[in-house]
């Protein structure tokens, strides 16, 4: 069924207005997971779901707020001159944080907006739906108000939404893929220096599958943050002796020299996956560019078992979908994406084996854990940015 957004966005403000029609996908990674905020280097790619957004200016300095994904909480008001957190704005705080922070750091938006905001990304998923958000409403206050804004300045304050107004200690990942995301590329890009270079995804008689395990991510701010600090007091233990800013500066035989400085035993294993999966990283785009693709998968199942064991972040239904996929024909290789904690895995699968790969691990997926697997075969679309077309 077609979706005329622009209708939509008239029905639901009362207006006869045109709206300007923006979108920011969502992510996927291929590897590099957990390293972004120490450091190191991720590989992430933009896909073709998203959030697109609708808005026209306001005469007044009224923000309304509506997003089709959560109707029951109706049109979200706001006045820009009150831009605080406020629980009571639900999911219209990623928006309005945004507002908030270009805004704090000059950039003039003088007027209210209306915004209407619809999202296929599978909510709560891993695959990065706030980040979405929080870019698209940068490239929409960019078009709308004539902003010259570096796309870099505008990732980081993406961020700092995240960090600093959603209270997620989150790294620069996800708004930096939706942000530069680049059609059939996947992103190398080095966290501690934001130097970044594409990569081109063929894989010729290969898809790569997104199975959400439909398990919410739940408690995942509080481990995602306890992680964080953990990976934090391993890198103090390390500096009394090394002079590195980040696990990330860390070769591997350095960290096998020094981890005796690591005091606790569940903070060397987190380290020990930071620094080892950061390595993975390099070492997989170097076999993607020889067009060694079995050995990228390989380096795929090495990053999901250190996830699992040393980072202890994946949990029985990404693990079960893994590891089925991994004895399925005509899979290179799989792990989990994004954060963890439920949420969704990746397979790379020849073409051929799809049905059979999504009739099996969902049959089985089942049986253990109770839930119903969804499977979807990524596209690889370009970051943040306007549209010219409202019906989807
Ligand atoms: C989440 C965070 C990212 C990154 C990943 C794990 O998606 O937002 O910054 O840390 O988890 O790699």
């Amino acid at each position: 069924m077609k979706l005329d957004l622009r209708k939509e966005f008239q029905t639901i403000f009362d207006s006869t207005e045109i709206p300007r029609i923006f979108f920011a996908p969502g992510r996927i990674n291929l590897i590099g997971e957990h390293t972004d905020y120490n450091g190191g280097h991720v590989f992430p790619a933009t896909i073709s779901f998203g959030t697109y957004a609708l808005a026209h200016k306001r005469d007044d300095q009224k923000l309304r707020f509506f997003s089709l994904n959560f109707t029951h909480t109706g049109i979200i008001e706001c006045d820009l001159s009150h831009l605080a957190y406020d629980e009571a704005h639900d999911w219209a705080n990623f928006p309005i944080g945004m507002i908030k922070f270009m805004r704090d750091s000059g950039f003039i938006i003088s007027s209210g907006m209306d915004i209407l905001f619809f999202g296929d990304i599978p909510n709560g998923a891993g695959l990065s739906s706030s980040a979405s958000i929080e870019m698209v409403t940068g490239v929409l206050l960019e078009g709308l108000f004539d902003l010259e804004i570096d796309r870099v300045k505008m990732i980081q304050l993406g961020q700092q939404v995240e960090n600093n107004y959603i209270g997620v200690n989150s790294g620069i990942m996800d708004q930096f893929a939706i942000g530069k995301g680049k059609k059939d590329h996947a992103i190398l890009l080095n966290c501690q220096t934001l130097d970044y270079q594409y990569a081109p995804i063929q894989l010729e008689d290969h898809v790569i599958m997104i199975i959400n395990t439909n398990k919410r991510r739940t408690l995942a701010t509080s481990k995602y943050n306890e992680r964080r600090t953990q990976c934090e007091q391993a890198l103090a233990d390390l500096q009394r002796e090394l002079s590195i800013e980040s696990l990330g500066d860390l070769t591997k035989e350095q960290f096998k020299q020094h981890m005796y400085l690591i005091q606790n035993k569940t903070n060397l294993k987190r380290a020990k996956h930071a620094v080892y999966e950061n390595h993975r990283t390099l070492e997989a785009l170097q076999q993607l560019q020889q067009g060694h693709i079995d050995a990228f998968g390989q380096l795929m199942n090495q990053s999901h078992l250190s996830l699992q064991l040393d980072y202890e972040v994946t949990g029985i239904e990404l693990d079960t979908i893994v590891h089925t996929a991994w004895e399925q024909p005509g899979v290179i290789g799989a792990r989990m994406t994004g954060a963890g904690f439920g949420g969704c895995a990746i397979a790379i699968v020849e073409k051929e084996q799809v049905e059979h790969f999504k009739n099996t691990v969902n049959t089985i997926y089942h049986q253990k854990t109770g839930y119903e697997a969804t499977f979807y075969t990524a596209t690889i679309g370009d970051g943040a940015r306007e549209l010219i077309e409202g019906v989807i």
